[in-house]
């Protein structure tokens, strides 16, 4: 169980003094394991392969990557170790594009480092430390909230469908979707969860379904494809997914295969709502339009898990790999905060909540 109390039965990622300690997502459902890093590199690494993946999680191990820097860090004085973590913040914002929570949480940090002047390197150390847990701690406090607030918009019973993996593991341990649906499931609403599996990576099948499996919460996994069919026949009551990004007019970015989801269940009259802390929402971007969008490489879609899907790779036969996509504001029925639920328009609101944050 987490420090910061996740809830899941599962710790996805602690401070463990000198050392980070995260669940390897990339071996789940198969394999329980958690690795153990001590340096930026081993952060970058994790990160970038998705041992660690889902935009707060991400943004807690850079933040926990920059205090492992100043913690082994051979420097002597505090305005030595700052060029130190200057250069491990670019190798930390150089892992995704993406999640702005990454950007976020490399910024509060080195804000923190360089924002005033330490009497020693233990204080600015340790200074770190407490500001990288705080981040995961205020995390778990948000999407508690945020699955509180999500929980009302849920008639009981329903039937929720849900997009990749916005669970424990991928926040510090409660979830923004999946927060919402265990929220509702805690007030005993009588909750059941379609899964999509999430190609390519499988992050719904792989993870969501595990953690629901954890959770007891009834689910029942399809294929992408097969969520049209599902509304269709008016099975789902609503969509609840995460975002790895909201633009200030409340476009949102998330797993490749989201906007997919909203234009269906816009058409079948389901309603759409994006679950997300404040730390996802990038007021610098007026529209989804500016969102770098992650491509990754081509051998996910080819070869996913060492097993050849499709020929080899030619002049003539190419792969496209985007891990993201954009689903427009007029889309989104509401977007779940951790001080509230938003409605349309967007704008104003996000910048209230989001300018203060
Ligand atoms: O590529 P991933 O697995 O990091 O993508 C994760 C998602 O798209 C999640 O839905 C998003 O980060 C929200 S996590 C609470």
């Amino acid at each position: 169980m987490s420090d910061s109390g996740s809830g899941g039965g599962f710790e996805t990622i602690a401070w463990g003094g000198d050392h980070v300690r995260l669940i390897d997502q990339t071996l789940l459902p198969a394999e329980y394991r958690i690795v153990e890093l001590r340096t930026v590199p081993e952060i970058c690494e994790a990160i970038r392969v998705l041992r660690v993946r889902g935009a707060p999680a991400i943004g807690c191990a850079a933040a926990y990557g920059l205090a492992l820097r100043a913690v082994h860090g051979p420097e002597a004085t505090p305005e030595e170790l700052l060029p130190g973590l200057e250069s491990a913040a670019r190798e930390l914002a150089a892992t995704r594009p993406t999640a702005v929570n990454l950007f976020w949480a490399i910024d509060r940090i080195m804000s923190l480092a360089g924002g005033r002047s330490w009497s020693s390197l233990d204080e600015l150390r340790q200074a770190l430390v407490d500001d990288a847990r705080s981040i995961q701690a205020e995390d778990d406090a948000a999407c508690r909230a945020i699955g509180a607030y999500g929980a009302g918009l849920l008639p009981d019973p329903c039937r929720i469908l849900t997009h990749c993996n916005a669970g424990g593991l991928a926040t510090s341990g409660y979830g923004t979707a999946v927060g919402v649906i265990r929220a509702a499931h805690e007030q005993g609403k009588r909750v059941r969860v379609w899964v999509d599996e999430t190609r390519p990576l499988l992050q719904g099948a792989r993870l969501t379904a595990w953690e629901l499996s954890q959770l007891e919460i009834p689910a029942t996994l399809i294929t992408d494809s097969m969520a049209a069919h599902v509304m269709a026949r008016g099975q789902v009551d609503a969509v609840v997914v995460g975002a790895d990004r909201i633009a200030a007019n409340g476009d949102v970015a998330n797993k490749i295969g989201t906007q997919g989801v909203a234009i269906l269940a816009e058409y079948f009259g389901v309603p759409f709502y994006v679950a997300a802390p404040l730390s996802t929402v990038d007021l610098s971007l007026p529209t989804g339009a500016g969102i770098p969008i992650e491509e990754r490489s081509a051998d996910e879609v080819t070869t996913p898990r060492g097993t050849r899907f499709a020929p080899e790779l030619t002049a003539t036969l190419t792969v496209y790999n985007p891990a993201f996509d954009v689903t427009p504001a007029h889309l989104i029925r509401a977007i779940v905060t951790e001080k509230g639920v938003l409605h349309p328009p967007y704008g104003p609101a996000l910048a209230r909540w989001a300018g203060s944050k």
